[in-house]
């Protein structure tokens, strides 16, 4: 059933969430990312960790590439050199920055209006929701309507350095959908960054992960958030032109395993998954 119906959460983010806590749980430490926060907020119950898409071993790359991309877009943060204290997350499903980065940031998320409800909800029910820190804006990005004017209205600054990510959503949305939230981003102060994640078409992944990706796209498909758009590196990169961004480039997995998992010894990475668009204002 559509989120947006049954007032349900984004299955899709659920399981993100998922994946984040399980590298805690049993991937080696260093953790390329802590949180277990989104655990707390899915609110499942004590067999999750037997649901399929949960398989501690087949599914070690996809929980690979959520950790990576979540950990670039942090960094990101960290090293905006007009020192952001602005944070936009589009689509933000259970992501926890807002209650995990350690700096001084006011984060805005926005997503779809049944799965912020949902959240909103969970938030306070487990008292970690703070106003001052996070302030929530249901925005559909299918439908003619700006990220960008709600989240003015509610508060945030578009004249100040902003840092905006959007990680796990491109390949669920239209093309035109995707390139009006960068038009939106690159709007935006000078020094303003975009990081912004995609999938490239599955013939174009390392063979040994086509399988996973294959079952993943019927996954989703048969759970009501088909793929609608994969994306060529050169794609991604010529939609963040066309949107008007000054400096667009790409961090692509086999970059994000140089960068946080070249030094480990139990073999998890990120190739294959996501890889990310780094656009500059
Ligand atoms: C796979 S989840 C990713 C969540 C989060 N960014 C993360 O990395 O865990 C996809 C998210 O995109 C949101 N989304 C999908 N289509 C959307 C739309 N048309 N408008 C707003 N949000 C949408 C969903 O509600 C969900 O929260």
């Amino acid at each position: 059933m559509d989120a947006q119906q049954s007032g349900e959460p984004d299955a899709t983010a659920v399981r993100t969430a998922l994946w984040r806590a399980l590298h805690t749980l049993i991937d080696d430490a260093p953790h390329v990312l802590d949180d277990t926060i989104g655990l707390r907020l899915a609110g499942v119950d004590e067999t999750w960790r037997e649901r399929p898409d949960m398989d501690p071993v087949r599914t070690r790359p996809n929980r690979a590439s959520i950790v990576a991309r979540s950990r670039a877009a942090e960094d990101a943060l960290a090293a905006s050199g007009a020192g952001a204290r602005q944070l936009v997350v589009l689509g933000a499903g259970l992501d926890t920055t807002a209650q995990r980065y350690p700096g001084d940031v006011r984060v805005f998320e926005i997503d779809a209006p049944a799965t912020q409800a949902w959240k909103r909800a969970r938030l306070a029910d487990l008292g970690l929701l703070d106003p001052a820190r996070l302030t929530l804006v249901p925005v559909d990005f299918e439908v003619d309507e700006s990220w960008l004017s709600a989240a003015t209205e509610a508060g945030l600054n578009p004249a100040t350095p902003t840092v905006v990510s959007m990680l796990g959503v491109a390949m669920y949305l239209t093309r035109d959908a995707i390139s009006a939230t960068l038009r939106q981003a690159a709007s935006l102060a000078p020094g303003s960054m975009m990081v912004m994640g995609f999938s490239r078409p599955i013939e174009m992944a390392p063979a040994e992960i086509r399988p996973l990706l294959e079952g993943a796209a019927a996954g989703a498909a048969a759970s009501g958030h088909p793929w609608l758009s994969l994306l060529s590196p050169d794609d991604a990169v010529a939609l963040a032109r066309g949107a008007g961004f000054a400096e667009v480039q790409v961090v692509t997995s086999e970059d994000l395993h140089a960068r946080y998992f070249a030094d480990r010894a139990d073999g998890l990475s990120p190739v294959g998954g996501e890889d990310l668009v780094i656009a500059t204002v």
